[in-house]
């Protein structure tokens, strides 16, 4: 693991900045490269397919981990990265679920009577789950060293009591830290530390998940790199809860839907009427869109929704099939390949003789929001920008063994490479957190030309969980946001 020192440009570039060695004093971004692994308890349930929330529980497939060490001397931990929630937490030797010698050595354990840096931080930790599972423990203050830098002071759970062996790494935005759904100031994240102590500039790191059969992919904060995707990365702001200032969530607009073919017909399955919010989430392992659409692409691909599955089930054949699901935003569209879609059910293999295989796209329960999960983000090169509260995206190159890191630098437009779409769509979103904030219904457009008023609203109720992913299944997090959401075009 290393981190790079990089001429930042002085102009948004149409070339490369060049890469220069290594020097600590002025690198500002850090690279994590992150392993996949397959969750080990993933399973088909026999649960209908009407909650989402619960299905993506469910349907939790590949787990991504960042190598990361706590205290001093560093103490190994291998964490579930999850930018759905904004808590890292750890176990600790001598919670219930650690106490046993032998126990959680995948993930690692923490130990604060042997770090020299360990402070404590007063309050309750304490994450609960929709299904009822849960971490709870302490808070604790530490140096945290991740891509071979070291982020000082670093706030995080330690859980005693709780239901996985693993911990998490929450990098989302700190309005979701688990102790603001209950009323608490939140507190500076990793990714502010980081900017804070002058090791990356601004609030943003970008994501290449990579081909689902390569092994790893890689997570650079404060920089991204123009080896891994198809220049220009496209600039979207991130929506809004009515009344909320500032985004809390991955949510853009998704203007529209279509497949094509290997000849380059192509079908239009949703249009810019039908524009809709879209949750990015690398949390989620499928991708959940409207049933009426999901259906259509569930048909053309021959799969088949089964009451004995959770999911629909195909045939892996149909990995030869040609074609693409397009993905438009405004000003860019991610192109993912059909047989992205298809995923291995590992876990019924040959089930009467067929070899089964998961269609990766779902149909929304009612009253959900459209989410873009692993199986559309790995076509996608990803920056998630908190301070400027965008999303810069770009079509992937799988498996790129190219590099050239370019820092992010700080105020807008600091990401480089990017372009802007002329007209921008702002989606807003309206709803209330059950455990009582509640956000008023008056919307205002935030952003764009053609903003408010100026067209078609498209509404709906949403459910948004911020998730993190507990030992063998991904869980939904307390801070389930109900609500709905207004599209102006
Ligand atoms: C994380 O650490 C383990 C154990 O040292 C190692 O096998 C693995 O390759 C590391 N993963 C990454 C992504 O560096
Ligand atoms: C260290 O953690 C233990 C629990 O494992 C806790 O009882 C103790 O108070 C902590 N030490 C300090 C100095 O906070
Ligand atoms: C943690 O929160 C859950 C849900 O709000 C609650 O039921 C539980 O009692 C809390 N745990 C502690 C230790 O306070
Ligand atoms: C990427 O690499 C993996 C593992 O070597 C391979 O299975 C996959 O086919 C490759 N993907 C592409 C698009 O070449
Ligand atoms: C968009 O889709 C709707 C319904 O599918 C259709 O009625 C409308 O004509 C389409 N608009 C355009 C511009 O294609
Ligand atoms: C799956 O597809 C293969 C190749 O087309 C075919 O030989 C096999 O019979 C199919 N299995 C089922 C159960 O349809
Ligand atoms: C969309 O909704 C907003 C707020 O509810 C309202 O002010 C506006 O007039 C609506 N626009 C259309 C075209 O219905």
């Amino acid at each position: 693991m290393r981190s790079w020192l990089l001429v930042f440009p002085l102009f948004i570039p149409t070339g490369f900045s060049t890469i220069v060695t290594r020097d600590d004093e002025i690198s500002k971004v850090i690279r994590v490269p992150f392993s996949k692994e397959r969750a080990p308890g993933f399973k088909p349930s026999k649960r209908d397919n009407t909650r989402t929330a619960l299905q993506k529980i469910d349907n939790k497939d590949f787990l991504f981990y960042a190598n990361i060490t706590l205290g001093t001397p560093g103490q190994n931990l291998r964490l579930h990265i999850d930018t759905g929630s904004s808590d890292i937490w750890v176990e600790t030797p001598g919670s219930s679920i650690c106490k046993d010698p032998g126990s959680c050595e995948t993930g690692g354990k923490y130990d604060n009577t042997t770090s020299s840096t360990y402070s404590y931080v007063p309050g309750l930790f304490n994450i609960s789950y929709v299904d009822g599972q849960f971490a709870t423990g302490d808070y604790a203050k530490d140096t945290l060293q991740i891509g071979g830098v070291g982020v000082k002071d670093v706030q995080f759970g330690i859980a005693y009591e709780g239901t996985s062996q693993e911990g998490i790494f929450g990098i989302g935005f700190e309005s979701r830290q688990s102790g603001v759904g209950r009323g608490e100031k939140q507190y500076p994240g990793l990714v502010s530390q980081m900017v804070d102590q002058k090791l990356i500039n601004s609030r943003a790191y970008s994501i290449w998940l990579n081909d689902l059969n390569a092994a790893a992919g890689e997570i650079l904060f404060g920089g991204i790199d123009t080896g891994k995707f198809k220049a220009p990365l496209t600039t979207i702001p991130l929506s809004r809860r009515t009344g909320m200032n500032h985004a809390t969530d991955f949510i853009i607009s998704l203007r529209g839907l279509s497949v094509s073919n290997a000849n380059g017909d192509t079908q239009v399955l949703m249009n810019e009427s039908r524009t809709v919010p879209a949750l990015l989430d690398t949390g989620a392992s499928f991708t959940y869109l409207p049933k009426d659409i999901a259906a259509q692409l569930t048909e053309l691909v021959g799969a088949e929704t089964r009451s004995e599955y959770k999911g629909p089930a195909v045939n892996c054949s149909k990995r030869s099939l040609q074609g693409t699901v397009n993905f438009d935003f405004m000003g860019t569209t991610i192109r993912v390949d059909v047989r992205d879609f298809i995923i291995d059910a590992t876990d019924e293999p040959n089930k009467d003789n067929k070899v089964l295989c998961y269609f990766g796209i779902i149909g929304m329960a009612e009253g959900s929001v459209l989410t873009l999960g692993d199986t559309f983000l790995r076509s996608a090169y990803v920056v998630y920008d908190m301070d400027n509260e965008e999303i810069s995206i770009g079509q992937t190159i799988f498996n790129s063994t190219s590099t050239n890191i370019m820092e992010i630098g700080s105020g807008p437009s600091a990401v480089p490479s990017v372009t802007r779409p002329s007209r921008v769509v702002t989606v807003l979103a309206t709803g209330s957190i059950p455990n009582g904030v509640s956000f008023d219904a008056s919307a205002t457009s935030t952003d764009g030309v053609g903003g408010a008023g100026s067209g078609v609203n498209v509404s709906g109720s949403a459910t948004i969980s911020a998730r993190a992913y507990l030992s063998t299944c991904l869980l939904a997090m307390l801070s389930v946001f109900i609500g709905s959401f207004t599209v102006f075009v």
